[in-house]
């Protein structure tokens, strides 16, 4: 048996669009994808996957589930073979074994503490809606403030009694054991200390209660606000973490919001728990906040699940803004786009909400969205007439956009920044490189430093790997890249020339074009072997034996049969020269590099196909200024390695 947990990661990880879509051509339609059916002959798409649900459906045929179902009848395997497909694809060790006595216990208890929150939900809402002093306080401040009751009712807002343990005596009473309030957060637990019993209470009192809720509309915590003024009372008071409430990993409002940010491909980014639900009430329904914490890493990869585009709402004060740059940069280091609307002095988008309507709100949005390098220059508009001032904006700038994934993305900002600044392409994407060398080379000293990172950081990349479009392309590449890994296995601590070795050669040459293995499993191989020390027969040793079953079979075919590797010359000519080596090595990281290029050229050559088709000029026009970048690329490449043959 799969654990519970494990099915949990593979679907989270596992998103059904990326998954399908390496089968199919997906294309969207309203908040859905739709397709010709992979089951059944048809010339009109009815297949249909839905982002937000996490299924697909055919309406010809009928086919229906989730993406392990889909997994399961294409790949005609059995349940537990698709969650290792699955796992594998993702890189999540998949145990085919009964789930411990442990694991049951910790699964038992999660559950039950869900149930515990869901009634804490149940009692605050009804202490706000049918309690006198609910009503008297909580109630009519929130109506004040201009919330509607059927609001207050879909996101199950409550309100706590102002008492030292009310809530903690009721559940008790109805059952609840006080050990798993303790563990939700919803019960303090005072232990006996010098001259005092040990005692209980209720961690909310005498505030208005949000619920926060999960990606599948439990309730994992909550945030409690107080309606005092006074300094000595802490304005919020949030749930800590516990096994079911992982703050970092979780967005408030996305469990209403995710349908209607996937299919606006765009999320709203807010402060906080009232201007979510401002927004929501005016019709502007893909809103979340990151309540409770500053952003983080999983958390705009939570939201990337359901689009490519973040747009960060916030106040014009001057925290507002120091918030907003880091959550900027966070953003774009994640390969999402940004754009920023900043609020007059004085609104946020809570009380513009409440002030505008609908319609008015949604112009603003529209009207006031800027790029983040428009972004900053305007931040900084006066201060660019001085110099100094000017060079550092210039900096600052061009730090943010190297901090950028795409290549292509990249150039197109330094194009624009180049525009609005007046600097010379060539200069800024000289200075962006260096940047992007610096950075990457810190990282890979991070990853030395700390090798579970690193496992971690794989995990991610195999994550975010893009499905592949046009198989033939592909796998080419990787081709490429096992032979790589190939020279790297073999002949890695072999110098090259005088001052350098073929790893160091491989290695370097990767990172001059900021390139990274597409398949997880060499990815993984790549990284594990950066970091190790010692000659080529320990790293040997250290694949062969590896505890990843697959990562050791990998090698020992690889090193068994160099017959797969494409420069012919090897196969019967080893222990080979060095300048023989030279050649080969070189040779192949060039291919290598021709290959991926031309890989992404074929991909763009396709969308403009289809945006050409579709009629949609101004897309055509960026599909054609990357094109032209790529194909020079790859000219390039070609070239030299026509000189080398
Ligand atoms: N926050 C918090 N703890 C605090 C203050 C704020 O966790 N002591 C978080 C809350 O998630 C809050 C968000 O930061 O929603 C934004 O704070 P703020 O703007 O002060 O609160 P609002 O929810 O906007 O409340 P209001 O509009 O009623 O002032
Ligand atoms: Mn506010």
């Amino acid at each position: 048996m799969i654990s519970q947990t494990t099915i949990e990661s593979i679907l989270n990880a596992a998103s059904i669009e990326e998954v399908i879509g390496e089968y199919v051509t997906l294309k969207k339609r309203g908040a859905n994808l739709v397709a010709c059916c992979p089951f059944h002959n048809e010339k009109t798409p009815s297949f249909t996957v839905s982002p937000s649900k996490g299924i697909f459906k055919c309406f010809g045929c009928g086919k229906a589930g989730n993406v392990i179902r889909f997994i399961m009848e294409h790949e005609h395997l059995s349940y537990v073979e698709a969650l290792k497909f699955l796992g594998n694809k993702y890189n999540i060790p998949v145990e085919d074994r009964e789930e411990t006595p442990e694991e049951a216990q910790s699964r038992m208890r999660r559950d039950s503490m869900l149930v515990v929150n869901e009634y804490a939900q149940k009692f605050y809402s009804q202490y706000l809606l049918e309690e006198q002093r609910g009503k008297d306080i909580g109630l009519s401040y929130l109506t004040e403030r201009g919330f509607t009751e059927s609001i207050i009712r879909q996101f199950g807002l409550g309100f706590a009694p102002s008492e030292k343990d009310t809530f903690t005596q009721t559940a008790m009473a109805a059952g609840y054991k006080q050990e798993l309030l303790i563990a939700t957060g919803l019960t303090i637990h005072y232990p006996a200390a010098a001259g005092r019993a040990e005692g209980w209470a209720d961690r909310f009192r005498d505030r208005v209660m949000f619920p926060i809720h999960s990606l599948s509309g439990r309730v994992i915590g909550f945030g409690g606000r107080s309606l005092q003024s006074s300094k000595q009372t802490a304005k919020y008071v949030n749930s800590p973490d516990s096994e079911v409430y992982d703050k970092s990993r979780s967005l408030y409002g996305l469990y209403f919001a995710k349908q209607h940010i996937s299919r606006q491909q765009a999320c709203y980014l807010v402060e906080g728990y009232t201007d979510v639900l401002s927004l929501y009430q005016a019709g502007i329904m893909n809103v979340v906040s990151s309540s409770g914490t500053s952003l983080t890493e999983e958390q705009i990869r939570l939201i990337k699940r359901f689009a490519r585009q973040v747009v960060v709402l916030y106040d014009g004060d001057d925290a507002g803004i120091k918030a907003s740059i880091r959550s900027i940069d966070m953003i774009l280091a994640e390969g999402l786009q940004v754009k920023v609307v900043r609020f007059p002095q004085g609104e946020d988008p809570d009380s513009y909400a409440r002030t505008h309507s609908s319609q008015e709100i949604l112009h603003f949005l529209e009207n006031n969205q800027v790029d983040f390098i428009h972004f900053k220059i305007s931040l900084m508009a006066e201060e660019m007439k001085d110099p100094i001032k000017r060079s550092s904006l210039i900096r600052e700038v061009i730090n943010t956009i190297a901090i950028i994934p795409d290549v292509i993305t990249r150039t197109v900002y330094i194009e624009e920044c180049s525009r609005h600044l007046d600097i010379e392409e060539l200069i800024l994407t000289r200075e962006v490189s260096r940047i992007r060398k610096r950075n990457y080379s810190k990282q890979v000293q991070r990853a030395k430093a700390t090798p579970a990172k690193a496992a971690e950081q794989d995990a991610e990349a195999a994550f975010q790997r893009k499905p592949s479009e046009g198989l033939q392309g592909k796998s080419e590449v990787s081709r490429c890249e096992r032979e790589l890994l190939y020279y790297l296995l073999k002949f890695g601590q072999s110098p090259l020339h005088e001052e350098t070795t073929v790893a160091e050669y491989i290695i370097g040459a990767l990172e001059e074009d900021e390139l990274e293995f597409q398949d997880p499993l060499l990815l993984h191989m790549f990284r594990e072997y950066i970091q190790l020390s010692g000659d080529d027969l320990t790293r040997r040793r250290h694949f062969m034996n590896h505890s990843n079953l697959e990562m050791a079979q990998y090698a020992l075919d690889l090193l068994n049969k160099p017959h797969h590797i494409n420069l012919k010359v090897l196969k019967d000519s080893l222990p080979i020269e060095e300048s023989l080596l030279k050649e080969n090595v070189t040779k192949a990281v060039l291919v290598y590099k021709l290959r991926v290029v031309s890989h992404t050229c074929n991909k763009l050559t396709g969308e403009l196909r289809r945006a050409q088709m579709q009629g949609e000029e101004s897309n055509m026009k960026e599909i054609m200024q990357k094109l032209t970048v790529m194909m020079e690329v790859r000219n390039s490449f070609a070239k030299e390695l026509n000189r080398l043959s």
